[in-house]
C-alpha cells in the first residue's frame, strides 16, 4: 500500500498540471461553500455524505454546487428543485456518470442502473419492465414467504431480523430473476449478503479515480483491485446461472428473464450488440437492485415500529380488522391496509434507502432557476434532505404516519417531497414489485408476531445509526424477540 504522503503529493502534482491546462470561463453557477484548491469540497464529506450534504445545503440553498476533485456536482435538496431536475429537464439529466466501480461490476456499465442513456438503455429498460416486473410473478413468492414465517414462529427466541429479512429477500430475488433458489455458497463462501453489500459499499466509496481521472490507473486506494476481485466472483456466479439455464432450457416450464435475454443474444434482432456480457450485467443488476433495497426498507420500517409501540399497535389493530387472526395476510389484503401504507410512506420520508438516488449526469449544458448547470456534472438529488425540508413537512424530525391521513402525497414519483424511488426516466422500474414485497413482509411479520426488543431495552434506546452505501442500512443489526399471535 502506498504511503499517504505519496498519495497527496501525486494529487497535488496532477492538480497543478491540469490547472495550468484548464480554462476557467465564469458563468453563474449555483451557490456553494468555499472549496479548497485541488480537493474542492471532498474534505467536507464524511462517512454519511447524505447527512453532510443536507447540513451544508441548509446554508447554501436547494440547488448547490460542490466540486469533488475536478468533478462538478450539483446537490438538489428541495421538492421544487427536484421537480426541475427530474421532470422539467428530465431528459437533460437522464445520464449516468462514468463510474470506476460500476465499470468493473457491470461489464463496462452494460447494466440498466449505470447504463449510458441511449437506445441500449431504452431497450433493456423496456425488456426488464415487461419481463420481470409483471404482477403474475409477484404473487408466486407468496407460498415461500409463508413457509419461512411459520418456521421462524417456532423458534420464539431473539431473532436477528436484519439477517432473516436479508436472506428472505435474497431468496425472493433469486427466484424472481433466475426462477431458482441459489444458496449462499453458490456465489462465494461469504454468501450473497456479504458479497452484494460489499459491492454496494465499493460503488459508494469516494474513489479518487472518479474525481481525479488521471489517478484512476494508479489505484491509490486499492479500490480497483478489490472491485476486480469482486467482479470475478460475480462473473463466475453469472456464468453458472447461464449454464444452468442453457442446460435446463428444453425442459419446458415458464421462461424467465435470463432465458429471454439468452434468446436475444442468438436472434440478432437488436440494432446494438447484445451478448453474454449484457445478459450477465442485467441479471446481476436485477439481483443487486432488488435485494438490499427491499431488505433495508423492511429493516427501517420494523425499527420505527419497535421504536414507536403506539404505531405498532395501530398497525396490528388494522391487520386484525382487515385480516383477522385465523389466516395469514395475502397480497390481495394489501390495498385495504391504509394505515400500513402511511407507515411505509413515513419511513421512506425519514429513511429513504437510496438517499442520493443513483447519480444523475447532465448530458448537456442547462440553465435551472437561473443557474448554469454544466454538461457532465453529476447530480445528487438528496431525498434525505427533501424528507426533512421544513417548508414541505411540519415537525419533520417526528415519526408521525398520521401526517398522511387524508393527504394525496404518494411515493410513486409524482409528488416531489417524497421520492424514495426517484422520478422520471431514471426512476425505479422495480417500484411496484418493491412496494408489494416490502408491505407483504412487514404485514406478515407484524400480523403473525408480537415483537419486543431484547434484554428489556426501551424503545427510545434503539440505535438508529445509518451506514452509508448505495443503499443505506442500519449500522447495527436489528434484533427482536417474536411471540406467535395467530390462532392457528
Ligand atoms: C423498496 C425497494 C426499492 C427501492 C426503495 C428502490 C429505489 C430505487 C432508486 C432510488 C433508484 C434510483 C432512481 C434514480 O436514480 O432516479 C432505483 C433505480 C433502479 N431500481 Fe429500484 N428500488 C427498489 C426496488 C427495486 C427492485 C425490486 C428492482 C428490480 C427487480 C429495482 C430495479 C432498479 C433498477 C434497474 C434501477 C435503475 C433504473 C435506471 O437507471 O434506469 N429496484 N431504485
Amino acid at each position: 500500500m502506498l504511503s499517504s504522503s505519496f498519495i497527496w503529493y501525486t494529487i497535488i502534482v496532477v492538480a497543478v498540471l491540469s490547472f495550468l491546462h484548464g480554462s476557467t470561463k465564469k458563468k453563474k453557477l449555483p451557490p456553494g461553500p468555499r472549496g479548497v484548491p485541488i480537493l474542492g469540497h471532498l474534505h467536507m464529506i464524511g462517512k454519511n455524505p447524505h447527512q453532510d450534504l443536507h447540513r451544508i445545503a441548509q446554508k447554501h440553498g436547494p440547488i448547490m454546487y460542490v466540486q469533488f476533485g475536478f468533478v462538478p456536482h450539483i446537490v438538489v435538496s428541495s421538492p421544487q428543485a427536484a421537480e426541475q431536475f427530474l421532470k422539467t429537464y428530465d431528459l437533460v439529466f437522464a445520464g449516468r456518470p462514468p463510474h470506476q466501480a460500476a465499470k468493473y461490476l457491470s461489464w463496462d456499465q452494460r447494466n440498466l442502473s449505470f447504463g449510458t442513456y441511449g437506445p441500449y438503455w431504452r431497450y433493456t429498460r423496456k425488456l426488464c419492465t415487461l419481463e420481470l416486473l409483471s404482477s403474475p410473478k409477484i404473487s408466486s413468492f407468496h407460498a415461500f414467504l409463508v413457509e419461512w414465517l411459520k418456521h421462524a414462529g417456532l423458534e420464539r427466541i431473539s431473532v436477528d431480523l436484519s439477517a432473516k429479512v436479508s436472506s428472505l429477500t435474497t431468496e425472493m430475488s433469486c427466484m424472481m430473476v433466475f426462477s431458482k433458489k441459489y444458496e449462499d455458497k453458490d456465489i462465494d463462501e461469504r454468501g450473497f449478503k456479504v458479497v452484494i453489500q460489499e459491492a454496494m459499499k465499493l460503488a459508494a466509496i469516494r474513489n479518487l479515480g472518479d474525481y481525479f481521472p488521471f489517478l484512476g490507473v494508479l489505484d491509490l486506494q486499492g479500490l480497483t483491485k478489490r472491485v476486480k476481485a469482486l467482479s470475478k466472483v460475480f462473473d463466475d456466479f453469472c456464468e453458472k446461472v447461464i449454464d444452468d439455464h442453457v442446460r435446463d432450457g428444453d425442459q419446458g416450464g415458464t421462461k424467465d428473464i435470463v432465458d429471454t435475454m439468452l434468446s436475444i443474444t442468438q436472434s440478432r434482432e437488436t440494432e446494438f450488440q447484445f451478448d453474454r456480457r449484457h445478459v450477465k450485467a442485467i441479471m446481476l443488476d436485477m439481483l443487486v437492485a432488488s435485494m438490499d433495497t427491499t431488505a433495508s426498507t423492511v429493516e427501517w420500517i420494523l425499527s420505527e415500529l419497535l421504536k414507536n409501540p403506539r404505531v405498532m399497535g395501530k398497525v396490528q389493530k388494522e391487520l386484525e380488522l382487515v385480516v383477522g387472526l385465523d389466516r395469514m395476510v395475502e397480497e390481495s389484503d394489501l390495498e385495504s391496509l391504509e394505515y400500513l401504507d402511511m407507515v411505509v410512506k413515513e419511513t421512506f420520508r425519514l429513511h429513504p434507502v437510496a438517499p442520493l438516488l443513483l447519480p444523475h449526469y447532465s448530458l448537456e449544458d442547462c440553465t435551472v432557476d437561473g443557474y448554469h448547470i454544466p454538461k457532465h456534472a453529476r447530480i445528487f438529488v438528496n431525498t434525505f434532505a427533501i424528507g426533512r425540508d421544513p417548508s414541505a413537512w411540519t415537525d419533520p424530525e417526528k415519526f408521525n404516519p398520521e401526517r398522511f391521513n387524508g393527504s394525496s402525497i404518494d411515493l410513486r414519483g409524482q409528488h416531489f417531497q417524497l421520492l424514495p424511488f426517484g422520478s422520471g426516466r431514471r426512476g425505479c422500474p422495480g417500484m411496484q414489485l418493491g412496494l408489494i414485497v416490502v408491505r407483504l413482509i412487514v404485514a406478515q411479520l407484524v400480523h403473525c408476531f408480537d415483537w419486543k426488543l431484547p434484554n428489556n431495552m426501551l424503545p427510545s434506546e434503539l440505535d438508529m445509526t445509518e451506514e452509508f452505501g448505495l443503499v443505506v442500512t442500519r449500522a447495527e443489526h436489528l434484533i427482536a424477540v417474536p411471540t406467535y399471535r395467530l390462532q392457528k
